[in-house]
């Protein structure tokens, strides 16, 4: 059985970008593969974070995949930071990682700015951290919306790396992409759907009237575009097809072709398409918050029958590097 692992940050809340391009995905995934769910706290540090919140982030980020539709009994769902092997693999594999990889990427570029020589430089190795949660488990597929697929090629550039310096011990891990893969930001179509833009996401414990006030003021035309559809109007409509049933969306498809669509009446159906599908997530997510001991022992076993796994691939790849012995 193939092996998936894949992450997210809880750096805020989970919204409906990360539903679609993961978190859904995860859900169905658990039948057909052996899962591992991690809740990324060490990657949430490379920017800051406040030490009283991160605990009530972290626990609102796993009730919200439980949520979801995760489930212990099938997936591994544990946090990063209890399972050390993952900082220690990241310290191998950064010393196999040329800084230029680094600096090429996407997401480093975008946070870092013209802030680059004053920025933490884990935002810089991010995602070496990310390469050894993947690999420190085998695992070869990874569930991930669109922007993490540059972090994956360099994830396989790393493991090529390893297995031809030290000997073939780590598959390369492909994405695994869904038809939510990028959502875009609601305010800014342009940008993708993000935590770190306000007014950008719809959370996945959003009230109805909220969801309904944030789907009316998304952006549609920002300008001529000549015969294609504009970004904020695509956005709604990739949206629309992924949570209302297909006769509904051919209905709007019709509509915009022969050029009698209401914009307002695209963002009605829309919003109240997501309230279906948010509502049960929104209810369940509160309920499990009321049990926040049951989540620490959902984790706790989690990261229990992680660590062997994790101990166990350490190992060898220190036994191959040289380390550990003396002889
Ligand atoms: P994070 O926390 O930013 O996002 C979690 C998942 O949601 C996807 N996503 C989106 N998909 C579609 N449209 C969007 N607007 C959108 N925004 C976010 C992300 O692609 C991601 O799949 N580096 C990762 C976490 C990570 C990880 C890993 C992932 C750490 N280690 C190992 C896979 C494997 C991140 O910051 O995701």
């Amino acid at each position: 059985m193939s092996r998936i692992f894949s992450g997210i940050q809880p750096s805020g809340e989970v919204h409906l970008g990360n539903y679609l391009g993961a978190v859904r995905n995860w859900v169905k995934l658990q039948d057909e593969y052996e899962c591992l769910y991690c809740i990324v706290d060490l990657h949430a540090l490379t920017v800051p974070q406040e030490p009283q919140e991160l605990p009530r982030r972290v626990a609102e980020a796993i009730a919200t995949n439980l949520a979801c539709g995760l489930d212990p009994e099938r997936s591994i769902i544990f946090v990063q930071s209890a399972v050390p092997e993952h900082t220690e693999l990241c310290w191998l594999l950064t010393c196999l990682t040329p800084i230029g990889a680094l600096e090429r990427m996407t997401q480093f570029k975008d946070k870092a700015g013209g802030k680059r020589h004053s920025v933490g430089a884990g935002l810089l190795t991010y995602p070496v951290l990310m390469a050894a949660d993947i690999l420190l488990y085998k695992a070869d597929t990874v569930p991930v919306g669109e922007d993490q697929v540059q972090h994956l090629e360099l994830a396989r550039e790393i493991a090529r790396k390893f297995n031809s310096t030290y000997g073939p011990t780590f598959p390369e891990p492909q994405p695994l992409l869904t038809a939510g893969a990028r959502i875009m930001a609601l305010n800014a179509p342009e940008k993708k759907m993000s935590k770190s833009l306000p007014g950008s996401y719809i959370s996945l414990a959003e009230e109805p009237e909220t969801i309904r006030q944030k789907v009316m003021r998304a952006v549609t035309d920002v300008g001529p575009q000549g015969n294609e559809m504009s970004p904020g109007v695509k956005n709604l409509f990739t949206i629309l097809e992924n949570v209302a049933p297909p006769d509904v969306v051919k209905q709007f498809r019709d509509a915009y072709a022969s050029g009698t669509l209401r914009y307002s009446d695209l963002k009605q159906t829309l919003a109240e398409e997501l309230i279906r599908t948010l509502t049960p997530i929104r209810e369940r997510r509160a309920e499990l918050l009321t049990r926040p001991q049951e989540l620490q022992e959902i984790v706790a076993a989690g990261a229990a029958r992680a660590r062997p796994m994790a101990q166990a691939v350490l190992a060898e790849v220190k036994e191959k590097m040289g380390l550990g012995r003396l002889l």
